[in-house]
């Protein structure tokens, strides 16, 4: 039974003393409950959503359908995965699903405007700047700009590469994504 605050809940399988535990993750403000398979092999139970070694990038991807979220290196080292969690700049591929319980997770489907469907300033700006090549870094390359601008509206260039020295472009398009992401801070200042 499930208690308001709670994060994770506990109800009993029918016909088994084991308890199964449910995960909420709100991604892009819809809440998601997900069946947790605790102390099992997958082969066990193939039904659970998400399993203890599941990373967060997988669910997402997987489980959830929500592909705009990138792996290339899957091991921590470039960035492309990045999504946000309350706010901060996560590698959702080196964060397990389980450990993300109760946050809240924006990934580039949840930047465009819900009411609307209008593109955020930071994904119009790499449109019309050209900072996209093969786009393969450009969804972790926005949400890492977009938790730099929510801290720092009016960045430098060199705020803006430190901030986002953790993302890697393999189609060495820096320049161009660092214009992007200036154009698209004077639209947002414009706007406020
Ligand atoms: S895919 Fe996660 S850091 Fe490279
Ligand atoms: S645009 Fe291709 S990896 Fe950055």
């Amino acid at each position: 039974m499930m208690k308001n605050g709670e994060k994770q809940i506990f109800r009993e399988i029918p016909g088994s003393n084991r308890e199964e535990k449910l995960i909420k993750l709100t991604i892009n403000g819809r809440l998601y409950r997900l069946r947790f398979g605790e102390d099992v092999e997958p082969w066990e139970m193939p039904s659970y959503d998400v399993y203890p070694w599941d990373t967060l990038a997988y669910t997402l991807r997987e489980k959830l359908g929500l592909t705009g979220t990138k792996v290339a290196c899957n091991s921590g080292a470039c960035g492309s995965c990045t999504v946000l969690m309350n706010g901060t700049p996560i590698l959702s591929c080196s964060t397990l699903t389980v450990d993300c319980d109760g946050k809240e997770i924006i990934t580039i489907e949840g930047l465009a405007d819900p009411a609307t469907g209008e593109l955020h300033p930071l994904q119009k700006a790499f449109i019309e700047n050209h900072g996209v090549q093969c786009g393969f870094c450009v969804p972790g390359m926005i949400l890492s700009a977009k938790a730099l601008l929510d801290k720092n509206p009016n960045p430098t260039e060199n705020d803006i590469k430190e901030g986002l020295s953790g993302n890697l472009c393999r189609c060495g398009n820096y320049n161009l994504i660092l214009k992007s992401i200036m154009e698209a801070a004077k639209i947002i200042n414009k706007k406020g």
